[in-house]
This record gives structure tokens, sequence and C-alpha cells, in this order.
């Protein structure tokens, strides 16, 4: 193999792994138009274990000399301790593949040269990908489960709370602050579930496909699987190197979480208003005005909400990216990782936040009391006591309408009339229905499954826990994950299956 050619020195981007076909150099400007490693260099880890058990697998396949496989293995390691450990910079390469490359070539000379054999940078790019979103699956995974019990604490330290549920943004029918919150909980174990979807159709290897149609080397990508921990290996090496959408299955799965993040989000800001006061802000999570003294902000939640935008921009910009290539790899698909990368990083801060934000709330419970008054949210109750009793429930509607017309005329709650106005509008109403008119009343007869009865919710609080110690049990059951800091690739068999679900 020739050595690479460099380009011109002044523009480190230039070094090329490509130069024996070409004459003159790279024009500066083309060069940092193509290049990727500003952005993949974060898949240093991922490509460097990679290779690790490509080169493994070449020197026991006796593809290349042991010998130079093991220096080769022995080189990639110091690379990657070097830049784990900021002594080595990534830089002066136009990806991050061949910046690996070179590295080795710096430090083994020509036997860097065979890390290449039966391999193409569209295996090896797709590869990277692969290992990279697993593992930050995984911190996905455990960060929404933790979000999750966040919530989930803050809904049991109010078990009695009555909200108004609204419909409309109108007061609708009272439920649990905790059904409410609950609400978010099961969101955030779908956005779990399809992190985990993900995750099994990303576990696949596609190193062994190489440029697009396989390799004349008797190469063992089984082998190479059980090294990376993936558990199945590419059945098609098109497929394996011209799709990602794996890439955009995880950035519509992030797009799906930071949507559910932002209605809470909003609905944080809606209720830290003085309008509402449902709930108060901690200083240490609020922000100030420049302008206005008096202000409080809560920024955090508003910015958890609007960077839910940008990673719907992201699941746009790959599966755009994707519709129109034709087979097999295009330049087209390096344009992936900058949006998956940015979903990656929003998704992570904003759990985080979430968080914070969650812990940095402190719930009015008078307040929230005192705006159930007004609503008339019992009103359904009269009507369907009527309707159990005979009347259309039609009529019942337009009986209680007038009802709830005489009440608040007079200012009154429909549990503040007495039993002889109830008995004005219909012989067919009792003591016990005005009881039920109560928020605590209304609530507490939503038996129904999933109602927001207490003791439905009390059943949902156990149903969540199970869903959250199930997930929290298949992180525990995931192999090592090679691309996390300071996990050597595991030696497993490639037989392993991915959990069912
Ligand atoms: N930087 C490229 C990417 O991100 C790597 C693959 C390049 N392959 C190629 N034949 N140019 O997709």
């Amino acid at each position: 193999m020739p050595e690479p050619r460099r380009g011109s020195q002044d523009d480190p981007a230039t070094v090329r792994m490509w130069g024996g076909r070409f004459r003159g150099e790279l024009d500066p400007m083309v060069a940092a138009f193509t290049t990727s490693l500003p952005f993949d260099h974060r898949l240093y880890r991922a490509d460097i274990l990679g290779s690790i058990a490509h080169a493994t697998m070449l020197g026991r396949r006796g593809i290349i000399p042991a010998d130079e496989a093991e220096r080769i293995v022995g080189g990639l390691r110091e690379i990657l301790a070097e830049v784990d450990a900021g002594l080595l910079k990534i830089a002066a390469a136009e990806d991050i593949h061949t910046f690996v490359e070179s590295a080795l070539r710096t430090r083994l000379g020509e036997a860097a040269g065979r890390l290449h054999t039966a391999r193409s940078r569209n295996d090896q790019v797709a590869t990277d990908l692969r290992i990279y979103l697993k593992g930050e699956i995984v911190k996905i995974v455990g960060r929404t489960v933790a979000l999750q019990q966040v919530l989930l604490s803050v809904a049991e330290a109010h078990p009695s709370v009555l909200i108004p549920g609204y419909t409309h943004l109108q007061r609708a029918q009272p439920v649990l602050l905790a059904h409410h919150l609950l609400a978010y909980v099961w969101m955030l174990g779908r956005d779990v579930g399809r992190f985990r979807d993900a995750f099994a159709r990303i576990d696949v290897l596609p190193l062994g496909a190489a440029a697009l149609a396989g390799t004349s080397y008797p190469i063992d990508p089984h082998m190479v699987a059980g090294l990376l921990g993936f558990s199945r290996v590419a059945e098609n090496s098109l497929d394996a190197t011209a799709d990602r959408d794996f890439a955009a299955e995880f950035v519509m799965a992030a797009a799906l979480l930071m949507t559910h993040l932002s209605r809470l989000a909003g609905e944080i800001v809606l209720w830290a208003t003085a309008e509402f006061g449902f709930v108060e802000l901690l200083d240490t999570i609020s922000t100030g005005s420049s302008i206005m003294p008096q202000k409080k902000n809560p920024d955090a939640a508003e910015l958890i909400r609007g960077k839910s935008s940008r990673v719907l921009g992201d699941l746009v910009t790959v599966v755009a990216m994707l519709r129109g290539l034709p087979l097999a790899y295009n330049s087209d698909m390096q344009e992936d990782k900058e949006a998956v990368f940015d979903a990656v990083d929003t998704v992570n801060a904003s759990l985080q936040v979430m968080g914070i934000l969650l812990h940095g709330i402190r719930v009015n419970a008078d307040r929230i009391t005192s705006s159930l008054r007004g609503g008339f949210m019992g009103a359904t109750e009269v009507a369907d006591a009527l309707a159990r009793r005979g009347m259309p429930f039609r009529d019942a509607h337009e009986l209680v309408g007038r009802l709830v017309l005489y009440a608040q005329e007079r200012g009154r709650e429909l549990w503040e009339l007495s039993l002889e106005e109830y008995r004005q509008f219909s012989p067919l109403l009792d003591v016990e229905i005005i009881q039920a008119t109560t928020p605590a009343g209304t609530a507490a007869s939503k038996r129904s499954p999933g109602g927001t009865a207490p003791e439905r919710v009390q059943e949902q609080i156990q149903a969540v826990r199970e869903t959250i110690t199930e997930s929290l049990s298949w992180l525990a059951g995931l192999p090592a994950i090679p691309v996390e800091r300071d996990a050597a690739p595991s030696a497993q068999p490639s037989n392993r299956r991915s959990p069912e679900r």
C-alpha cells in the first residue's frame, strides 16, 4: 500500500489515505468542505475499538500475520489511551477513520497499512455509529428511567392533592396531581421502549460488508461481532453500508422523548405563572430579567420546550438525507452525524435538567385547592346520577346546565347548594349526589381502569414500578458495551440474542 499523500502542510485536513491515483493537491476549500473530523472525532472510541476487533480477527484468521495483528492492536490501544488521557490531539485528518490510521502509521510505520485489509470506511463508519449509538441508548434509557423515578417520587409526595384536570385548557374534571404526573411517567416508559426497540435493530454488525459488495478475504464477522458485543451480523452488504434507518429510528425515539419533555416543561411554565401559581420554582432553577428587577423566569423549562424543535429538525435531516440516495454508500450519509450528535446532546442535557427542575419545584397545594372552586367540575357527576336513575343523558345534561347557571349566579359551588334547591330541579336528586360533586367525591368515583380514583392511582404506581424494574433489569442484563470508557472489548460469543419484547 502506498504511503498516504500529504496535502498542503498548512491545511492538516488534507492528509489523505487514498493518494495513489491523484495528481495535485486537494483544493483547501474542498478539503474543508468534505472533512468530517470536526464532528466525527467523537466516534474515536467506537472507531478504535472496532479496529481492535477487526485486527484481532484478521490475525486469528491468518489474513494478516499474527505478530503484525498484535502490533496493530497494541498500537491502537496506545492511541486509545493517549486520546482518552488528552495526550494525543485528534487533528490533521479527513475524518476520524483516517486520523486513527495515520496515528497508527506514525507509531508502526508500514505495518499499520495492514489494518484496512478486508475493510472499507463504508462498513467502518456504519459500525462506529452503531457502536456509539448502543452506548448512548444505554445512557439515555438510564436517564429516562431516573426521570420516571423523580416524577414518581413527586407524585407519591402529594398522594391526595387534587388539581383541576383540563381539556381545551378549560377546567374539566378534578384529577389527582399524582395521576397527572403519572401520565408523563407512562409516556417516558414508552420512550424507553422505543429506544430499546431501536437498540435491538442497531445491534447488528455491518463490518465485513467492506465498500459495498463484501470481501474476498476469509473474514469472520461473527468473531468481530462477539468481540464488540453485537448480537447479529448484517445479512446484506449493500444494506449494511447504505442504510441509516437505525440512525433515523434513534433520532425518532429522541424526538418523541423530547416532545414529552416539552409538554411537561410547558406545563411547568404554565403552572409557575402568577395566574396559575400551582408550583413555585426555587431560585436555583430560575433566572432573572436584565431590565425587570421583579422577574423570575422558568428559562430552563422554556428551553427544554424550545430544544425539542431541534431534535425534530435532526430527525428531518436524517430522513431527508436518505430518501433520494441510490445504493450503496454516498457521501451525503456523512450528514447523518451532526444530526445524531445534536439529538444525543439535546436529549441527555434535557433529561438531566428536567430532573433538576423537578427537584426544585414546590407544589402550592393551597393554591391548587382554591383553583378547584368555580369550575363546576362536578357537573358531570350530577348528570351521570340522573342518567343512572332513568333520565335520558341528554335531558340530564340540559337540566344540570341550568343547575350550574343557578349556582353560578349565586356564587356557590354545586356541593354548597341545599337538597331543597336540588329538588327544585329534579326529585331524582339526593344528598349522595350532592356529596359526589365535591372534587374529592368526583375523583373518587372514577374507578374505571386507569381512572383517577385514589385506589386506581395506587395500582398505577405499582404497575409503573414494575415497568421501571423491568427497564433496569434490561440495562443490567446487557453485555458491557465496549464503547464505554475503560471497558475493553468483551470476548463474548456472538450467538447472544437481544432481549425479546
Ligand atoms: N466520513 C465518512 C462518513 O461519515 C466516512 C465514510 C467515508 N467513505 C467514503 N468512501 N468516502 O460517512
